[in-house]
């Protein structure tokens, strides 16, 4: 990215985003920043070293899963002359070339256990050890942002990444939401984008009519923002009209759009019963139904309380259970770790309660940060 790239948007979960980023820049603690592919990771990293004190110095971005192991440590520590075949001179590796600056580390979640374990180490010395050096040593200052779209700590409870290297990651989390969340977002980032594709090919910017615009509002965009941005982008290239229709939409929109089910969150004293009802009897996912209106501050603690309260009353049985119940039967720790986080942890065996009645009488103004 040779521009500053910009974080659009105006929903309660992207302003909350901006006001963590501006909390991380004003610190050189670890940030680990998570959330599907495409939803703006790369942006906020970018965003978090340009608005810090280490703007003036370099950001040298990464992506763990891009380079094979065997390269990867050279790459980052940086090799001697002669230490492999193809080293003809010293060379200085990516975390020097980001002294008093960030190293920003994408998929991070893909990375080796021996890699971890090297990266574990410069975490805590803060020194370096080029590949091949017999012993000389340096010491930088570099600021680390990693970001994932895999679940750390499901790999952590798989033996697949080392939790002491995901707690000492694991600093600030910034957590980005999907698209389908956060859809205030999308008319913003569509007016973004299709000034900024207008500009780039030299065409009229395109009018959407109020059915395409609809459309576009109503697709669950699993591939986020990127996917939106080159959808977008197709658009307006190949714009023959001033204004674009249904009839002009790329098929993936209008049949990613078809199923509405579960794009909006209802409100009132039956939220609980709705919600608990797509899961069990229509056979949704807790993590649609639930979980991304939970994010987008759709849904109070309260009420996501009073679900768990259900399920657990239901099942008569543990969290395993109640994973199973919700339809994500293999996803129950990350279900726990999810509650837990948001101290929504209840107890196993919490006595069957009315509880899922009240939640709507008694909702909290917001669900996360409050
Ligand atoms: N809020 C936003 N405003 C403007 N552009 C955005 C926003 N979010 C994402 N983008 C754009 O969408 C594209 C994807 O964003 P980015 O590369 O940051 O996603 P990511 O989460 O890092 O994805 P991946 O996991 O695949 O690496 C980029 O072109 C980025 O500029
Ligand atoms: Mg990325």
């Amino acid at each position: 990215m040779t521009t500053l790239p910009q974080l659009i948007g105006c929903s309660n979960a992207t302003r909350e985003v901006l006001e963590e980023i501006d909390c991380a820049a004003g610190s050189d603690a670890k940030v680990l920043i998570t959330g599907e592919s495409g939803v703006g990771k790369e942006v906020v990293a970018h965003l978090i070293h340009h608005r810090s004190r280490r703007r003036q110095a370099n950001l040298i971005a990464i992506n763990c899963a891009g380079v094979p192991d065997t390269l990867l440590a050279s790459e980052l520590f940086g090799h001697v002359r002669g230490s492999f075949t193809d080293a003809y001179r010293d060379k200085q590796g990516w975390l020097e070339q980001a002294h008093r600056g960030t190293i920003f580390m994408d998929e991070v979640g893909e990375m080796s256990l021996q890699m971890q374990a090297l990266l574990l180490r410069f975490l805590e010395s803060g020194e370096i050890q080029r590949v091949g050096a017999e012993r000389s040593t340096t010491v930088v200052d570099v600021r680390i942002i990693a970001a994932t779209n895999r679940r750390l700590l499901d790999q952590v409870a798989a033996s697949e990444f080392r939790s002491d290297l995901f707690y000492r990651l694991n600093v600030i989390h910034i957590e980005i939401p999907p698209l389908r969340a956060r859809r205030d977002d999308i008319p913003p980032l569509l007016e973004y984008f299709r000034r900024q594709f207008s500009e780039r090919y030299r065409v009229e910017p395109p009018c959407f009519s109020d059915e395409a615009m609809a459309q576009l509002m109503a697709a669950p965009w699993p591939g986020n923002v990127r996917q939106l941005r080159n959808v977008i982008e197709r658009l307006v290239v190949r714009a023959h009209r001033e204004m674009i229709t249904t009839a002009d939409l790329p098929r993936e929109v209008l049949s990613m759009a078809a199923p509405a089910k579960g794009s909006t969150v209802p409100h009132g004293h039956c939220v609980v019963d709705e919600l608990f009802g797509r899961m069990v009897r229509q056979g949704e996912t807790f993590w649609t139904v639930v979980y991304d209106p939970f994010m987008a501050r759709d849904l109070t603690r309260d009420d996501l309380r009073a679900l768990i309260r259900e399920g657990l009353s239901q099942t008569r049985g543990g969290y395993k259970a109640v994973a199973a119940l919700f339809n994500v039967p293999s996803d129950h720790k990350r279900l726990l770790s999810f509650l837990r986080k948001h101290e929504c942890h209840l107890p196993d065996q919490d006595p069957p309660a009315a509880l899922a009645r009240d939640a709507g009488s008694q909702k909290s103004p917001r669900a996360v940060g409050e």
